[in-house]
């Protein structure tokens, strides 16, 4: 079966791989030449345990490569994904659709043979049907048909999320087409992944629902977390006697610094658009926006607080930026709102990743300067901040940090270490909820 992934960023390489390792011979696409470039040298662009291996393997098994022409490339695809990025839209939060109805445009005159253009990009209801007309449009003799396979690959485990699923959803038009989706994720069988195939709005909307609900789980528990700083509650406590009851589950109830990242920002903002362009409104969601915003607020006061009131001239050891371990993604993290207030205060940011200084750098302000080495950025510190919880951080050298930091502030906005330990051996320790 010939695949081709169109965008080869996180999804796209991720999914091409290991449809590669599915068996399936598999084009990455894009229209980033340095992108292909590096990977056409054996370079993977972007961070993600076990990815380079994977894609080397496939690579030299002769069923991926890497292109960045249409042409020859979509003419022998009985599949052809769209993967490319949909950003909020600048100034309305929808969801920007431009590259999504480029890359439509763009295929479609390549098409030849009966194909399915599956979206796997997060899309609102209702795109499928405008990939299809704008094809048709473009091509009107095209044999083809669209189909929706949304992807629910977490960054950091994108590689064990995909070829062990929870559930494959497939939104479909066609007989053919379910039959070719249905033979392409045929490996799942093995190990009794469910398939579910649906419409395809209704599989358009299962991945927003998905990943408002579980922003609001982590909406929900911030809120708890707020209320438990007030009364004198543990959320911890909170959070596991919830999370016990099978009905609500254990996942996503941590409290922290609010949601970030790639999707759940953009998701929930944009399901918050859809539902009111139709004019039935999404309240739930759109408290679960405001409640992050707010956290996002709450936790540089936190840090103000931690530092007498006022973070002018004082240095913050920042450690963690990426938006959660194991990635390089700096997309919304909470970094990007966080660091910036701080800055503009007047506080001097000494900052430390694992991965995502490469990616920070890009995006935080000038003035904050980067670490290789976690003691290092302590040095002088007037406060520690533990702003992602890599594990190099969860058996931090506590004398160290005592022996080389300015002030005894330690900010944990992951909850990693426990209140009273962390007072007893004399930090001014601050968390969240507890
Ligand atoms: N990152 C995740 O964890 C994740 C998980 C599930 C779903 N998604 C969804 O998958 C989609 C892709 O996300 P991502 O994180 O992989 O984005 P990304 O920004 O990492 O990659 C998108 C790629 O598409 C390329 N591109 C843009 N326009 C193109 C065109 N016309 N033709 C060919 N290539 C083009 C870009 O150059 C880029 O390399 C988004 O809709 C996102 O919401 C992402």
């Amino acid at each position: 079966m010939n695949v081709v992934m169109v965008g080869a960023g996180y999804v796209g390489l991720v999914s091409g791989a290991c449809f590669s390792e599915f068996g399936a011979n598999v084009v990455c696409l894009d229209v980033d030449e340095d992108k292909i470039a590096a990977l056409q040298r054996g370079e993977i662009p972007i961070y993600e345990p076990g990815l380079e291996a994977l894609v080397a393997r496939n690579v030299s098994q002769g069923r991926m490569r890497f292109s960045t022409e249409f042409a020859g490339t979509i003419e022998s695809a009985d599949l052809v994904f769209i993967a490319v990025g949909t950003p909020s839209r600048r100034g309305d939060g929808y969801a920007d659709l431009s590259y999504v109805y480029a890359a439509a445009k763009d295929l479609a005159p390549h098409l030849s043979g009966y194909t399915v253009v599956v979206d796997k990009s997060t899309v609102p209801v209702g795109t499928a049907r405008q990939v299809q007309r704008i094809i048709k449009e473009e091509n009107p003799g095209a044999d083809f048909d669209v189909a929706s396979n949304p992807e629910f690959l977490r960054e950091g485990a994108a590689i064990s999320d995909f070829m062990r699923p929870d559930r494959v959803v497939l939104g479909v038009e066609s007989e053919r087409a379910e039959r070719l989706l249905k033979e392409l994720y045929r490996p799942l069988n093995l190990i009794e992944t469910p398939v579910l195939v649906t419409n395809l709005e209704s599989a358009e909307l299962v991945k927003y629902a998905s990943n408002a609900f579980l922003a609001t789980k982590i909406s929900f528990i911030n809120e708890m977390a707020a209320l438990c700083e007030a009364v004198g509650g543990d959320v911890h406590a909170v959070a596991k006697g919830m999370g016990l009851d099978g009905r609500i589950g254990r996942k996503f109830l941590h409290a922290g610094p609010g949601y970030g990242g790639s999707c759940f920002p953009k998701d929930t903002l944009a399901l918050v658009r859809t539902a009111q362009e139709h004019g039935t409104p999404c309240r739930i969601v759109e408290s679960v926006v405001e409640v992050n915003a707010a956290q996002r607020a709450r936790m540089v006061k936190k840090i103000r607080t931690a530092v007498g009131g006022d973070e002018s001239g004082k240095t913050i050891a920042v450690l963690g930026l990426t938006f959660k371990p194991e990635t390089d993604d700096m997309r919304d993290a909470p970094a990007v709102s966080i660091l910036p207030a701080l800055i503009e205060r007047g506080a001097r940011i000494h900052a430390h990743d694992p991965q995502g200084i490469e990616e920070a750098r890009k995006i935080l302000p000038e003035s904050v300067e980067y670490f290789s080495d976690i003691y290092e950025t302590i040095d002088q510190a007037d406060a520690v901040v533990l702003l992602t919880e890599w594990n190099v951080y969860r058996g931090l050298d506590m004398q160290q940090l005592q022996k080389r930091m300015r002030g005894n502030a330690f900010v944990d906005l992951r909850n990693v270490y426990e209140p009273a330990t962390m007072r007893q051996a004399g930090f001014d320790y601050v968390c969240v909820g507890r």
